[in-house]
């Protein structure tokens, strides 16, 4: 299945009873497996957890650490991009030249680099002092 089929197949079954706006997320991790993640959200925090963070929370807890390739999809006017907090998780576990794909449902996409998404990231080096 290819991480475009993945992600809208996961994005069916995003709980969003807030903003009833659903997210699916697929990734290939290095060793080749993909793992998915819808946005599930609750009543004290409705933004709740984004697609992208269950895709990577699916892929630890399968024992992968490293992202190859990354798909988020929504129904949305143009192609959904992630959140702060996300670009942030996506560069923990991603090379800065990995490719990030956003789509819509009705087949827009665009296709940027963890680099593009989170330029001048927080990272391990800037503690070098410590
Ligand atoms: N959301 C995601 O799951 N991924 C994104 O890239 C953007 C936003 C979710 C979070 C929340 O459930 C809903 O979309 C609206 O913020």
């Amino acid at each position: 299945m290819s991480l475009l089929d993945a992600a809208t197949a996961v994005r069916e079954n995003a709980y969003v009873p807030y903003s009833r706006f659903k997210v699916g997320a697929a990734l290939r991790a290095t060793s080749g497996a993909v793992h998915v993640g819808c946005n599930v959200e609750n009543v004290a925090y409705p933004e709740g957890t984004c697609a992208e963070a269950g895709a990577i929370a699916a892929m630890i807890a399968a024992g992968d650490t490293r992202i190859a390739e990354i798909f988020v999809i929504a129904d949305s006017p143009t192609p959904v991009t992630p959140c702060g907090g996300c670009r942030q998780k996506i560069a923990e576990f991603a090379d800065p030249s990995v490719r990030v794909t956003m789509c819509t449902t009705d087949g827009l996409s665009q296709t940027v680099t963890v680099a593009d998404l989170l330029p001048g990231a927080f990272a391990n080096s800037h503690m070098d002092r410590t």
